[in-house]
Formats: structure tokens, C-alpha cells, sequence
């Protein structure tokens, strides 16, 4: 029988990459995703490259323990594959409470969830190379020192990695886990049908390589020149998203076919090759025969210089290797924003984003849903009680009812937002 992986956050830049490679592996995949920081664009990619036009897609937040419960009701999942949450570094600086709720809470709930399952389950967790901070030899092996992390972003990753761990092994055996350290994904999938869709100002260095090029935006900072590597600018290991999705489909499979060496195990998932941030803009400008204006700016605080992955361990263990080169992940990444322009011309983009306001907006109906037959039944309950319950539980039942009549608001406010939120997104998609 197919083995079902369910693939949280699986709408986003990772997720949408991965859900390909698993379902070309053979695998049933579900997608669960709340477009928090996504839209349905590469969700529909996944089914176009697939061919899966019944590709099952559940609109819900991981931090909702009820939703979580109900999904692994409806789904029979052997492994999760745990992508939702945020990840933009400065953000997370600004906001520490939103990052440490949404990536801790959304993890919690899954490892309670899939902790539960008769039969146990399996949990890829998707990690970073921030782990490591500044190294203090290169390249880094699994066994290198984690170091504290700089943002609460990076600590979110830290934690998780160490819940992960604790959690596995109190479990007796129902959950196994696999840790992937990313290096730095980037490109997009050769189709060009999916890739990274960053909003607003990109955080990575590709798509602003990408969107400089195309225009989008006047010139690429370079932040640093002057540190000790061979061209002063700094070092990381690019690897190709293609590379980085098929690692999963390794690691989920070593999962199912019981061909784990420990119960929770890690793996640095790159390419063990360095490239320097100027070699890639040259290489990008190159393979592409496109300009990409750029300056050098001072350094920026907590940038790593240099960082790239031993993966020794993920080739002889797992059996992955990174096999794209540089230039072909390029080439991938300036097709993805030619064809996302290409797009915006037609006006095509406007349905993806239309049907996920749509996602969003019936996701906040059923909370309003929920939070009205919640107060509704407190009042019912006040109701019946007898004058004398009534006036030895009044200041109890007060902040009940109110609590549950400001939830219901909360509630309706929330979708009023959405659809202003919706409106505004639209307009703007047209003005842009
Ligand atoms: N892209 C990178 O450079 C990189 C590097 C290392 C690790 N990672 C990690 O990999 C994961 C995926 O990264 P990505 O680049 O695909 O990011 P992404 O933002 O494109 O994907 C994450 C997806 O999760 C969804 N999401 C967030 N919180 C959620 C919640 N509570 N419930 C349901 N869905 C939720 C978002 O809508 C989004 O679609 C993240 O955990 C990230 O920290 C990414």
C-alpha cells in the first residue's frame, strides 16, 4: 500500500518542491498550509507538473491543536514532513513572539499529534545551517558545535531541533526523527511552474538577484567586501531546491524502511561546495546573458563570512548527493522570474491569489463559526441555571460570557480584516 506523507507548510517555496519529488517517488502526499506567507500559485504549479489535479490540500494552522487532531483523523499519515513556519530572520528580531509561537506552537502541536498515532509515526523537521552560527573550521560536519543562535528565528530552529530529540526518544519507540540542515536553497524547479514567491523585499539573495535583473528592483547590495576570503565577499553553499526536495524523499524513505542507525537522527543537507556571494551575481549574469546592477555595501551585523556543508554523512548514509550545478539552478531561477512576469502581464496571477483569499476568508468563517455556537451555548447554559446558581457562580459566569462574546468578535473582526487584507492585495497586484 502507498505510504502517506503529509506535508505541513507544503504550499510555501520548500513544501511545493518536496510534494513533486515525493509524489514522483510514489508517495501520497497531503499538503496542509494556512498561506500565511504563501499563495496558491505553487500549489496549483505542484498539480500542473504532476498531473495530480486531486491533490488533496487542507487550509489550517498548525498552531490550532483541534485542526492538527482532526487532520491526522481524517488521514492515515506515516510521516510528516514539518515546513510550517516562519523564517525571515529580521522579522523574527522585530516580532520574537510571533516567530516563537507560530514555529514552536505549530511543532508542539504536530509532535503531540503524531506522538498519539497508533502504529507511531515518522518526523522529518526542517532546520538551518544557522544552527552553526560563525564556525569555527569549514566545512561543517553534523558533529560540529551548534552555536547560540543570533535571531529568535535561528533559536526557533534550535529549540525545535532539541524538542525533536527529547520528544523521540521519551517516546518508546512510536517516533522516529530525521533533522535536515539546510544549507542555502535556492532556484527553482526546472518546469518553471514553481519557485520562491518572497513578499515584499526578498530576504534571499537570489530572488534579488532575480527581481534586479528583471527590473523589478534598481540594484543588488552586496553587504561586505573586505572579508578573509578570496574575493572579500562572503562564502555559502548554494544548493539547488531540486537537490535539497529529493534529500527528503531519501530521508523518508530511510524513516519507512526502517534503516535508521538512532532514533532521531541529522544530516546536513548542501553541496560541500563554497560559492562566493560576487561568483554567484557573475555566474547568474552569465549563464543568463542579463545585467545585474550591483554595489558593494558595508557589512551587515551577523553575517556569517563563511559557511558550507560536509555532506558526507547524507551522501555515504542516505545515499543523496547534490548533482545540479550552479549554472543550471540559475538558469532555473531566471525562468521562474521571467515566467512569474510573464504572468503578471496576462494578469493570469490574479486567479491564484483570488481563490487563496478565498482559502483564507472561509478558514476565518469557520473560527467566526465556531466562536458564536461556543458563546451561544454559554448563554444557553447560563440560562438554565436557577436563580440561586446564577448569583453564587455570577462573577464565574461574567467573565465566561464576556470572554466567549469578545471571541465571537475577535472572530468577525478577523474576517473583515481578511477580506479589506484581500481587497488591498488585488489592487495592489494590478497597480504593481
Ligand atoms: N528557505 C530557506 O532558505 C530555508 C533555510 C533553512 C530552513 N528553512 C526552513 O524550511 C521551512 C520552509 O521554508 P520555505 O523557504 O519553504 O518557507 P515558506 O514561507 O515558503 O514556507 C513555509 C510555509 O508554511 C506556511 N505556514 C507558516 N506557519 C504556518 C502555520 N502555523 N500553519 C500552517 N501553515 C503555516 C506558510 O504559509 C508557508 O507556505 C521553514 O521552516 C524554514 O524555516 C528554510
Amino acid at each position: 500500500m502507498k505510504k502517506t506523507v503529509l506535508v505541513s507548510g507544503g504550499a510555501g517555496f520548500i513544501g511545493s518542491h518536496v510534494t513533486v519529488e515525493l509524489l514522483e517517488a510514489g508517495y501520497d502526499v497531503v499538503v496542509a498550509d494556512n498561506f500565511s506567507n504563501c499563495d496558491r500559485t505553487c500549489f496549483e504549479g505542484v498539480k500542473k507538473i504532476t498531473g495530480r489535479e486531486d491533490l488533496p490540500l487542507e487550509v489550517m494552522d498548525f498552531c490550532d491543536l483541534k485542526a492538527v487532531k482532526a487532520l491526522f483523523g481524517k488521514y492515515h499519515i506515516d510521516a510528516v514532513i514539518h515546513f510550517a513556519a516562519f523564517k525571515a530572520v529580521g522579522e523574527s528580531v522585530a516580532k520574537p513572539l510571533m516567530y516563537y509561537k507560530n514555529n514552536l506552537e505549530s511543532f508542539l502541536n504536530v509532535l503531540e499529534v503524531a506522538g498519539a498515532q497508533p502504529g507511531g509515526c515518522n518526523v522529518l523537521f526542517s532546520s538551518s545551517a544557522t544552527v552553526y552560527g560563525e564556525p569555527d573550521v569549514v566545512p561543517v560536519t553534523e558533529n560540529t558545535p551548534r552555536k547560540p543562535a543570533t535571531s529568535p528565528y535561528g533559536n526557533t530552529k534550535t529549540m525545535c531541533e532539541d524538542i525533536l530529540r527529547d520528544t523521540v526518544k521519551a517516546s518508546d519507540g512510536a517516533l522516529k526523527g530525521i533533522l535536515l540542515r539546510y544549507f542555502n536553497p535556492i532556484g527553482a524547479h526546472p518546469s518553471a511552474l514553481i519557485g520562491e514567491l518572497p513578499r515584499g523585499v526578498p530576504n534571499n539573495l537570489v530572488p534579488f538577484i532575480t527581481q534586479t535583473a528583471i527590473g523589478k528592483r534598481e540594484c543588488l547590495n552586496i553587504f561586505g567586501n573586505d572579508y578573509p576570503t578570496p574575493d572579500g565577499t562572503c562564502q555559502r553553499d548554494y544548493i539547488d531546491i531540486v537537490d535539497l526536495a529529493r534529500a527528503h524523499v531519501y530521508a523518508v524513505t530511510r524513516m519507512m524502511e526502517g534503516k535508521m542507525k538512532k532514533d532521531c537522527e541529522v544530516f546536513n543537507v548542501g553541496t560541500g561546495r563554497p560559492v562566493s556571494v560576487l561568483e554567484l551575481v557573475n555566474a547568474f549574469e552569465k549563464v543568463n546573458g542579463v545585467k545585474v546592477p550591483h554595489k558593494f555595501a558595508p557589512r551587515r551585523p551577523g553575517d556569517v563570512t563563511a559557511i558550507w556543508a560536509d555532506p558526507t554523512l547524507a551522501n555515504e548514509e542516505m545515499g543523496w548527493k547534490a548533482t545540479r550545478t550552479v549554472e543550471e539552478t540559475l538558469k532555473a531561477a531566471w525562468a521562474w522570474e521571467c515566467h512569474l512576469a510573464q504572468q503578471k502581464e496576462t494578469g493570469s496571477d490574479d486567479t491564484g491569489k483570488a481563490t487563496s483569499l478565498k482559502d483564507q476568508i472561509l478558514q476565518a468563517a469557520d473560527k467566526a463559526n465556531e466562536a458564536i455556537s461556543d458563546a451561544i451555548d454559554k448563554v444557553k447554559e447560563y440560562s438554565a441555571l436557577s436563580p440561586e446558581e446564577k448569583k453564587a457562580k455570577q462573577d464565574e459566569w461574567n467573565s465566561k460570557l464576556t470572554e466567549a462574546a469578545e471571541k465571537a468578535s475577535d472572530s468577525v473582526k478577523d474576517i473583515v480584516d481578511d477580506i479589506k487584507e484581500g481587497a488591498d492585495k488585488l489592487f495592489k497586484g494590478k497597480k504593481d
